[in-house]
């Protein structure tokens, strides 16, 4: 099944929960907001476009649920805040409302954010796959492409942006091999990365993120290309770990590329007014169960950086490739 989806005869929102993955795969339903919220905090949905969709499945359960105005917007808002940095889930969730807005019973409200957020699902996937055309491009047969977290059909509904440029070079009869890099703490390039390209059949190779210099130095990477939670008036900002590997690219004369849709454009910002989420110390305090850190050490654990526009050779959206980036993007 797709990342996410409504399920029209229980009306419900399921999702693969990629907390478990790639041991498991399991799909968990949500009747109820709180439930959805839970699983948006605890990354069982995650990466950018998908939080968007969810988002918008989110108000809709919202209207199912909640009958008392005020109340429903306290849980719209709790929403929206699940995960302050992608800018796509409160888009999700603004587009959905301003449907649902155009109602007058709670069961039209409710409706018609369903429209809408079916709209921003099916959206997505015809989103990616334009990205796809333009970036696959960008890519020459042989290439090896460096990528960093999951920008895959995991982050959004179907298909991927950076994975999808990859997949569609691939479907054009382009031979791309991908370098993962694992991505801690949380390891969406080993754990959701590495897997969902093998399901696929895609050659990738996984390293440590601290690899990612090395092997550029080393000639081993023609490419890199990655996502974006939020484009900014002076760059992109994406998981941690983006502005290292594009530094590094810079400096061994290294494309590097950012695919993402117009919805995670938020260009009248300034990266210093984002939020970047800040999640908690057991993150590196554990890996799983086991402890590798005293519990007594400080720890910084910002789940996304800025990479300002000056080492970005191109963003590829759905409209085309945009050259020579700067800040009146
Ligand atoms: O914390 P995550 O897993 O939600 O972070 C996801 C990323 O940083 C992705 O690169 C980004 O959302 C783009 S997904 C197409």
């Amino acid at each position: 099944m797709r990342t996410i989806e409504w399920d029209d005869e229980k009306d419900v929102v399921k999702l693969i929960d990629q907390t478990l993955l790639p041991g498991d795969y399991k799909i968990v339903e949500c009747t109820r907001l709180d439930e959805l919220i839970e699983a948006i905090k605890k990354l069982k949905v995650r990466g950018a476009p998908a939080l968007g969709a969810a988002g918008a499945f989110g108000v809709v359960l919202a209207f199912m649920n909640e009958q008392d105005e005020a109340t429903l917007k306290d849980e719209v808002e709790k929403l929206k805040k699940a995960r302050p940095t992608a800018v796509n889930l409160s888009y999700g969730v603004n587009r959905a409302l301003q449907a649902a807005m155009r109602g007058r019973s709670m069961q039209e409200r409710c409706s018609y954010a369903l429209e809408e957020a079916k709209r921003i699902a099916e959206e997505d996937v015809a989103v990616n796959k334009k990205i796809g055309d333009y970036g696959s491009a960008l890519l020459e047969d042989g290439d090896v492409v460096l990528t960093h977290c999951n920008a895959g059909r995991l982050a959004c509904v179907d298909w991927g942006t950076a994975l999808g440029v990859i997949r569609t070079a691939i479907e054009k009869g382009k031979r791309i091999e991908v370098i993962a890099c694992e991505t801690r703490p949380l390891n969406q390039g080993s754990r959701l990365t590495a897997w969902e390209l093998l399901q696929d059949e895609i050659p990738v190779t996984l390293i440590t993120d601290s690899m990612g210099a090395a092997v550029m130095r080393e000639g081993k990477v023609n490419k890199v290309l990655v996502g974006a939670d939020r484009v900014v008036k002076e760059g992109v900002l994406n998981k941690i770990g983006t502005y290292m590997h594009a530094v590094v690219a810079k400096a061994h004369a290294i494309p590097f590329y950012v695919a993402a849709p117009l919805s995670s454009f938020d260009t009248a910002q300034s990266y210093k007014a984002v939020e970047i989420e800040e999640r908690g110390p057991e993150e590196l305090l554990f890996f799983g169960e086991k402890q590798i850190a005293p519990l007594d050490v400080k720890v910084y654990n910002p789940a996304f950086d800025f990479t300002p526009f000056e080492l970005i050779e191109a963003i590829i959206t759905e409209k085309g490739v945009i050259r020579d980036v700067k800040e009146d993007v």
